[in-house]
């Protein structure tokens, strides 16, 4: 495979859509969709009418038209949903997620990548996040049927999906370990995905899509690449100053006078060591600038990923009318990031874009309404009887606790289910008419996007950005 030197990084959930992966893979680089909760943004989607036909031009290409029609009858609203009424959920994902959602979450992924990879033939990406555990096998599957060509995934250690993936080529079975909290010895739970449970039709070998994982330090670059059940083919290292989610500090996290993680040389990658293994590599954090991509080179990388940078172009998924107050925001110099280290219930710490309008107002950020409904960053645990619970530290505190969780735990979190979907417009309008608010997040270096604007500039596209960054190699 020839690599691109640019990877878009894949931005959750649905920041990074298909119109956004699509418009990178175009200038020849590597577009990727975002792989996180893309059941959801179907459900979404199709309830607000599918205006411009998008998912429904993908959804006749899938394999089983009968999923389809079932998924159609169950979600579709013509026109789309009057602004005031709630979406329909759909069901939270399980260690037995029903029949219907793991439908919808094969076509969800079938429906972004065959989107993106539509009007040219360079490669296309996916991003999942390995915390985030019961929806990727499915998805993963959704995905290589839409023929995805890189699987970037961070957040944790993926060992087992390399060998994964080699078993989906032929559409065999797979299971996964899953981390629940109280079980005596890891692997003492499974998640099982048969595909032929779901797509009962006979279909050709798939491709066997490539395999990046996401790593901040050298000692996990290892890692996987000795212990993987399959071949890991390159890596994404990222630092702390990327935008979404971070790796936390190496030791106990202490924090600075603002209240940030503070990170020090213990969490410097050695790269010397990365590029020992042999394998391509790209930089992650802080490298959308000219010059940047010359540097990474010189040290030995295949590459940079950006991803704040692509965020506020015109293609991106976040929603017009939060990415107009963005745009305004870096161009005044008002925007701000802060690393918050409680904010997201995977504990991993998370940077929030502070701009007025949303975030930085103390109603919208301390008091957003806890809730779990949407249930992606539930936590598994062990109860007294032996079964299986289900917790997110960002679900109202009396119901954490009364489920074993530590109130510790619960303080200062935030829903991001929610808050992510609200980034891309499909917001839920909540019981009593509450209406859910973004919960916007971008890289340190947000400011640097001041280069793209100006008072009567409001907008930049993707082909801007990439010739910005290749201008300095
Ligand atoms: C809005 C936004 C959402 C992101 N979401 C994810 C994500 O879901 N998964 C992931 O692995 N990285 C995510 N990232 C990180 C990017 O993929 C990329 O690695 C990072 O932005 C690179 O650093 P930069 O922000 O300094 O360009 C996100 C970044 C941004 C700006």
């Amino acid at each position: 495979m020839s690599y691109p030197l640019i990877i878009q990084g894949g931005m959750g959930a649905a920041v990074s859509d298909w119109n956004l992966a699509k418009a990178v893979s175009k200038e020849g680089q590597l577009g990727v969709v975002s792989g996180t909760a893309l059941d959801m943004a179907l459900v979404r989607r199709l309830q607000l009418g599918d205006s411009g036909g998008n998912i429904r031009r993908a959804m006749e290409h899938f394999p089983i038209q009968e999923i389809i029609k079932r998924i159609m009858d169950e979600f579709f609203i013509p026109g789309g949903k009057k602004a005031s009424d709630a979406f329909k959920l759909s069901h939270m994902f399980s260690l037995n997620p029903s029949k219907m959602l793991q439908e919808l979450n094969i076509v969800g992924n079938f429906v972004e990548v065959f989107l993106a990879k539509e009007e040219h033939d360079n490669l296309v990406g996916i991003n999942f996040l390995e915390k985030i555990q019961l929806p990727n096998l499915s998805g993963i599957y959704g995905a290589m049927l839409a023929g995805v060509d890189i699987i970037i995934m961070g957040a944790g250690i993926p060992r087992e999906i390399p060998g994964i993936l080699d078993k989906l080529v032929n559409h065999e079975e797979v299971s996964m370990k899953i981390n629940v909290i109280g079980a005596q010895t890891a692997g003492d739970f499974k998640l099982t995905f048969n595909p032929s449970a779901i797509i009962d039709k006979i279909l050709p070998p798939l491709k066997r899509p490539e395999f990046f994982p996401i790593i901040s330090s050298a000692v996990l670059a290892l890692t996987l690449f000795k212990k993987s059940t399959g071949k890991v083919n390159g890596f994404i290292v990222e630092g702390a100053t990327a935008g979404g989610h971070n790796a936390p500090p190496r030791g106990a996290m202490k924090l600075d006078e603002n209240g940030e993680p503070i990170y020090g040389e213990k969490d410097k990658v050695d790269l010397g060591k990365i590029k020992n293994l042999g394998l391509p590599f790209w930089l992650a954090g802080g490298w959308g600038s000219p010059g940047k991509l010359k540097e990474a080179t010189e040290l030995g990388a295949a590459g940079i990923q950006v991803g704040t940078a692509f965020a506020g172009t015109a293609e991106s998924g976040y929603a017009e009318s939060w990415k107009k107050l963005i745009l305004e925001a870096i161009n005044n110099g008002t925007a701000k990031v802060f690393t918050d280290p409680v904010a997201s219930p995977t504990g991993f710490p998370f940077k929030v874009l502070n701009i007025k309008g949303t975030n930085s107002e103390k109603d919208i950020y301390e008091n957003r309404t806890r809730i779990c409904d949407l249930g992606f960053l539930r936590h598994l645990f062990l109860k007294s009887n032996g079964e299986i619970g289900y917790r997110c530290p960002s679900e109202p505190e009396n119901i954490y606790v009364k489920k074993g969780g530590r109130l510790e735990d619960a303080v200062g979190r935030k829903c991001l289910c929610n808050g992510l979907m609200a980034n891309v417009g499909y917001h839920q309008i909540q019981k009593g008419g509450y209406e859910e608010k973004p919960l916007l997040t971008m890289g340190d270096d947000v400011l640097n996007l001041r280069h793209f604007l100006s008072d009567t500039k409001k907008s930049y596209s993707v082909k801007e950005v990439v010739d910005y960054l290749l201008g300095g190699a």
